[in-house]
């Protein structure tokens, strides 16, 4: 499977796919794609010698219209969001039907939507005083954080003293769930059965 990785910050789930011995040889991330020039993901697509793409106005950008055509060329037949900030184009997503999915550091359909990401996940979760939160990874659809669940991690926060804390558990489980899922799909085991999505073995 030839995947595109968006992100937008930090790339510790790219990473994560990156360093999966799990995904070795049936994975092969072709393209980094952002809405930043320059961002610590692009840094670790370097490393790992992968092309890097950013989307938006202006010069070293390629605007949202030419992104289909880019991943198109690569052969890319599957996208994996891992902290991307944008919507996708409705473009993108007919085009990548049930092949883009995201990852969110929260369990959905809670505490997900516009404006819900980063810290202020975390700090919504520890507002409400939850006692689980996780991962969740999910189909992308035309609005934010809304389409189908495929997988869930969930992880203990009846103990924590902060947000950070919160994120910190969470972001180990997600850098599990994303290469999991992403092996699934990988291995043709995502059964998308009228309503519901499910991983077989
Ligand atoms: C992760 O928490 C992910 O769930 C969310 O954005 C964050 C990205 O982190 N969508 P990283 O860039 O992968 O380190």
């Amino acid at each position: 499977m030839k995947i595109a990785v968006f992100v937008s910050g930090r790339g510790s789930n790219l990473n994560a796919i990156l360093n999966s011995p799990e995904l070795k040889n049936l994975v092969e991330v072709i393209a980094v794609v952002s809405d930043k020039i320059d961002c610590e993901a692009f840094e670790i697509a370097g490393q790992f010698g992968i092309k890097t793409f950013t989307v938006g106005i202006g010069e070293k950008k390629i605007n949202q219209d030419q992104i289909t055509s880019v991943l198109k060329n690569l052969e890319i037949n599957f996208i994996v969001l891992a902290g991307y900030l944008r919507l996708i184009p409705n473009e993108l997503i007919e085009k990548f039907e049930n092949r883009i999915i995201n990852i969110h550091p929260a369990l959905l359909p809670s505490f997900g939507g516009k404006g819900m990401y980063g810290l202020n996940v975390h700090r919504a979760v520890f507002n409400s005083s939850a006692k689980v939160s996780g991962a969740t990874v999910h189909m992308v659809d035309k609005t934010y954080d809304t389409g189908k669940i495929i997988a869930q991690k969930c992880v203990n926060i009846s103990d924590v003293k902060n947000p950070e804390e919160i994120a910190e558990r969470v972001l180990k489980i997600e850098h599990q769930l994303l290469p999991e899922v992403v092996k699934a799909f990988a291995e043709n085991r995502v059964k998308i059965e009228s309503d519901r999505i499910l991983i077989v073995n």
